[in-house]
């Protein structure tokens, strides 16, 4: 059956309507409809797509999820070399280039962009004929790695441009927001994880992911600051490539500027010096270019970095204060978090009160002492953290920490397991965790309950309302409108946010849950794997481990959380809420492509795959082989004397499909 032509106009239509809002919200950074408003748009999509896979598109807002998991990184060779920049590190080393720069124009003069440095890396995009077709991180500047999946998950990314050219390049900055940033460090440290170190290291890491729905759960951005490789159109200046990426609907930072000369360059990276802080990005410097593409031309490049950019950098901010206390903070798998409590110190735009020591192993490598004189700084400009105690400093009195045998808030004792860096406290009614656990359960990346922040929390805990995430889900409206500062607007969304989360698929009911060491990506391999909860209660450490990244400390966790009745009942009162205890097949995705979701049969020889090859073929697309037609058939596979599932899938009016058709589908005629 042919797709209805007023299917097709509204497909185009959804789509159209849908990356309007995307690009309002990721690029314009101003929203103008609801998030439910949005996520009914994008249910009427996918339930159009999944019905007619044949209008399935790479440009397609739906392809923004993130697929299956990839194998490994292909690498790709860049149209145009990435080259990286010199650095100026003073205001002499910034004068210095310009003098160069002049020397080489000769008489005309010189115009600047000044541009603020993202800290994030570099990636290209490329388009062809208007379509993304390739996204690459820079590499070693001639070859990168293909992301094309992951980059697709950043609803900054246009997935199409305004006005297409037969090719354009675009290079940019991909990174980790401030409080994206923090919190992905701070759920890391609860689940055990190693810490990323900067927002550059995050944004790199969750662009390398074999798992792009690992990518698109972490909140990236992207700013565009150049062309690359380019057919179809020609620029004069710096400012007008700038320009015409962001009539093509990228997103280009708002704040660069264009000077006559370098002194009002000067001023900018004196302004921006501090007032950086204030933005919700990491910046590290500013970027200098000359505006000129003629007299970029002209000034050439070394073998590194281009001779008419230059790269000013700010000088790391530190500080100087003292410790006056060391806190212990416990988490929701139990982990007593060491926190220094320091003499308020200004630090990159904020007054700094606190700062994370990680764990005891830190405190004794760093030697941190109550009393200590420290050196401070904050990893991506937001998490502060101790670097070194100045030593010169000490005066005899300075009071060694040591970890307390019992747990500060509940006074069960602690123990810290054999081969771990963390002190933890096991006592599963230990106030401090459920508070914590509730945290993480309601927390985007796990159930996404928006509106219950951790005061709110705190509320509802102490009020008697609610003990464990079961509790959330018994809450009614009028449970809620008496607590302190909480309307009956916000109660309301609250109580729909709750009712919403019911649907989440069982890899984030599992998320949430909260054991220790299973992130995001376990989560999701566990559902893929088992399917239901109650098959992943009942596994063994040798059933899981028999799954491919999953290895005997995430193993051990699992089995070692199941074996603990309080938390099989909290599964069982979960199920009683409503939440999801399986993998719907029709609705959670376990591949990409036009075949997502679908139930597929194939009958007959087919001249161009074995049956094997076409099984593997029809999953990679995101669909399942069945065995026999049923009323939940989506598509039969008909090749050469086809037996009688064809008859059957006639008789039930099960769409059948030819080879040729077939190839068509899946992108091989
Ligand atoms: S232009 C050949 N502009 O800084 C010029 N780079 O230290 C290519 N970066 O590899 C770079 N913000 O990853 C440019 N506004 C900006 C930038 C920027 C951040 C990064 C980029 C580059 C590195 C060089």
């Amino acid at each position: 059956m042919p797709v209805p032509e007023a299917v097709k106009i509204r497909v185009e239509e959804l789509r159209r309507e849908i990356e309007k809002h995307n690009y309002n919200y990721y690029v314009l950074d101003s929203p103008t409809i609801s998030d439910a408003r949005f996520d009914s748009l994008m249910r009427e999509l996918e339930s159009l797509e999944r019905r007619y896979p044949e209008l399935a598109a790479p440009d397609s807002p739906t392809m923004r999820v993130g697929g299956a998991p990839r194998e490994g990184f292909v690498t790709v060779s860049h149209l145009a070399p990435m080259l990286s920049l010199s650095n100026a590190f003073n205001e002499e080393e910034l004068r210095d280039f310009d003098r160069r720069v002049r020397q080489g124009v000769g008489e005309a003069g010189v115009e600047y962009v000044a541009e603020l440095k993202i800290d994030g890396l570099a990636v290209s995009l490329v388009y062809e004929d208007g379509l993304l077709a390739r996204a690459a991180t820079r590499g070693d500047g001639d070859n990168g790695e293909d992301i094309t999946p992951n980059m697709r998950t950043v609803r900054a990314v246009p997935l199409r441009l305004k006005n297409p050219v037969k090719l354009l390049e675009v290079r940019g900055e991909a990174y980790m927001p401030k409080d994206a940033f923090a919190r992905l460090n701070q759920a890391r440290e609860e689940s055990g994880e190693p810490l990323f170190a900067n927002p550059r290291n995050a944004a790199a890491g969750s662009l390398r992911q074999l798992d792009p729905a690992v990518t698109a759960s972490r909140q990236l951005s992207i700013f565009m600051y150049a062309v690359g490789a380019v057919e179809g159109v020609t620029f004069k200046t710096h400012q007008a490539v700038l320009e015409y990426l962001k009539d093509q609907g990228f997103r280009v930072n708002p704040h660069y500027r264009v000077f006559k000369d370098i002194d009002g360059v000067a001023d900018y990276c004196r302004e921006w010096q501090h007032a950086r802080f204030d933005l919700p990005y990491a910046t590290d410097g500013v970027v200098v270019k000359v505006n000129d593409l003629a007299q970029q031309n002209a000034l050439g490049a070394t073998m590194k970095s281009p001779r008419w950019a230059v790269a000013y950098k700010y000088p790391p901010e530190q500080a100087r204060t003292v410790v006056r206390d060391i806190i212990l903070r416990v988490g929701r798998t139990g982990v007593l978090t060491p926190t220094a409590i320091l003499k308020p110190v200004k630090l990159a735009g904020t007054t700094v009160t606190r700062a994370t020591l990680h764990n005891e192993d830190i405190i004794r490598e760093r030697d941190i002492r109550i009393g200590d004189t420290v050196l401070v700084h904050k990893a991506g400009d937001v998490i502060p953290e101790v670097l070194e105690v100045i030593k010169e400093e000490r005066k005899g009195n300075e009071k060694p920490f040591s970890m307390p045998a019992e747990c500060p808030e509940c006074g069960s004792p602690v123990t810290r397991p054999q081969g771990e860096a963390a002190v933890r406290c096991f006592n599963p009614g230990c106030p401090a965790r459920s508070r914590e656990g509730l945290i993480h359960f309601v927390s985007r990346s796990a159930m996404d309950i928006a509106g219950l922040g951790p005061a709110l929390i705190g509320q509802i805990i102490s009020s008697g309302l609610v003990k464990d995430a079961a509790d959330l889900y018994r809450l009614k409206k009028e449970d809620l409108v008496p607590l302190e500062r909480l309307g009956e607007k916000s109660a309301q969304n609250l109580i729909d946010a709750l009712e919403k989360s019911r649907q989440n698929p069982l890899n984030r009911v599992i998320y949430a849950l909260g054991i220790r060491h299973v992130g995001e990506r376990a989560a999701r391999l566990l559902a893929g794997r088992f399917k239901t909860m109650e098959n992943l209660m009942d596994a063994r450490v040798e059933d899981l481990v028999a799954i491919p990244e999953i290895g005997p400390r995430i193993a051990e966790s699992v089995t070692e959380y199941f074996s603990d009745p309080a938390n099989r009942d909290l599964v069982r009162r979960l199920a009683e809420a409503g939440l999801k205890m399986r993998v719907d097949e029709d609705r959670d995705r376990t591949g990409t492509g036009p075949l997502e979701g679908k139930t597929v049969v194939l009958t007959g020889t087919l001249k161009k795959y074995t049956r094997q090859e076409a099984r593997e073929l029809v999953e990679r697309l995101g669909g399942r082989v069945s065995s026999s037609v049923s009323g939940k058939t989506d598509l039969v596979v008909a090749g050469e004397d086809p037996g009688s599932k064809y008859e059957k899938a006639v008789k039930l009016g099960v769409r059948v499909i030819d080879e040729e058709e077939f190839l068509g589908l899946v992108g091989e005629g």
